[in-house]
């Protein structure tokens, strides 16, 4: 019997939906949802606006939730730099960036990274990235959780009456790329180790880099544990799940055997329209867990919560221990599956599931 969730029972009873809503990502855990762009600890660095949608605090130090949106830049949006402690993960929520990763004397990775691919940053890997489309939305899974606190240390706090994705501005502004080196190196508190001698290739856009092969042609798998890798979307392993009354497909990104003592998986997961003849199963995991919608439209019903409806970009967050439905109404629906440790929602389809080539499912 669980008596911490008994203890949260007479506190949801009787919630009406919009208690679910919050502007900022709450100080302790509890279920949430942030809409796209709402300020969520907004802060700004030069050009770049970053949000945070599940935050340390929030999760109880599971995982960070963010999303960076820019314009163009000519120049890296950061620095190079490693993290000893925390697993980053950039994900191309829309428009283009690319990404630099290097571990070790490996040979150095990059990737020009479009809508749904994935780059993978393992602890100790030297990275660095550029925003290359003027409407471009990374989103970024970090674990543990608190490393936001390195944005709110180099940021401005920001807030926006309108919730424009970030603020226009000319883009001949110099602060337009990151943090300056003076800058980046007193950060080794908040687990950032700049590695100002890395030189970016920038050989990758004709294709010549042997490290860009097969990129948006070729079947991709997820890394060795510890090495840096890419998913170009829909070219990861797939995964069909047809036991809920709908088809999910499932398609990892990270799992436990890439993720070690980081604790978390990754997945996205696309969604058929639930069955009328069949409800959404109830769900419960010992982690927390966030979705947040890439694509159509995600019913989410959250402990005694009445369901909501989120849209693309939406995040919601779900305590460990708390139970939970979700489906769609729509044809088709895409979301990022975040979960802490190591059999989250994302793995428990899997297993249920079977091996399946295709990103959509079948006719009937
Ligand atoms: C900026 O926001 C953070 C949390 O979002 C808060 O802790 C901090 O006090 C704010 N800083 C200023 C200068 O208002
Ligand atoms: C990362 O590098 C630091 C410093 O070299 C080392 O102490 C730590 O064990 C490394 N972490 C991993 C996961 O390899
Ligand atoms: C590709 O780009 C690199 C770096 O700019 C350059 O050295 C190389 O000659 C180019 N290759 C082709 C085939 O254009
Ligand atoms: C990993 O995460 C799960 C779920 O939050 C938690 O129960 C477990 O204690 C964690 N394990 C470690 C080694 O931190």
């Amino acid at each position: 019997m669980n008596l911490l969730f008994l203890g949260l029972l007479p506190l949801v009873a009787s919630q009406s939906v919009s208690d679910l809503y919050v502007d900022n990502a709450p100080s302790s855990p509890r279920p949430y949802i942030v809409p796209h762009y709402a300020n969520s600890h907004a802060v700004t660095i030069g050009s770049q606006l970053y949000r945070f949608t599940v935050t340390g605090p929030s999760s109880d130090y599971a995982f960070t939730l963010m999303s960076t949106n820019a314009p163009y830049s000519g120049s890296l949006g950061v620095l190079p730099h490693i993290h000893r402690k925390h697993y980053e993960n950039f994900f191309n929520f829309k428009g283009r960036f690319q990404l630099w990763a290097q571990y070790g004397e490996d040979e150095q990775q990059a990737r020009l990274l479009t809508q749904g691919d994935y780059g993978s940053v393992p602890r100790n890997t030297t990275h660095t990235f550029q925003i290359l489309d003027p409407d471009t939305e990374m989103v970024g899974v970090i674990s543990p959780g608190g490393f936001e606190d390195l944005f709110y240390s180099l940021g401005t706090n920001y807030t926006s009456a309108t919730n424009t994705p970030y603020v226009p501005q000319a883009t001949n502004d110099s602060s337009a790329s990151g943090p300056d080196p003076d800058g980046i190196s007193g950060l080794e508190s908040f687990d950032v180790y700049a590695q100002l001698s890395f030189e970016p290739r920038r050989d990758i856009a004709n294709g010549s880099a042997p490290s860009d092969k097969g990129w948006h042609t070729d079947s991709a798998s997820l890394g060795k544990p510890g090495k840096p890798y890419f998913i170009a979307n829909n070219y990861g392993p797939k995964y069909l799940n047809s036991k809920h009354g709908a088809y999910q497909i499932v398609q990892p990104l990270v799992t436990s055997s890439q993720a070690q003592d980081t604790n978390f998986t990754l997945s996205t997961v696309i969604m058929s329209r639930q069955r009328a003849s069949s409800s959404a199963p109830t769900w419960t995991a010992a982690g927390a867990i966030a979705f947040e919608v890439l694509e159509g439209s995600v019913q989410i019903q959250i402990g005694n919560y009445p369901a909501a409806r989120l849209e693309m970009g939406d995040v919601a967050f779900v305590p460990p221990s708390v139970s939970y439905r979700y489906w769609t109404e729509g044809s088709y629906a895409k979301f990022l599956s975040v979960n802490a440790g190591r059999d989250g929602l994302d793995q428990r389809l899997i297993q249920a599931g079977k091996d399946w080539a295709y990103p959509t499912f079948p006719r009937y």
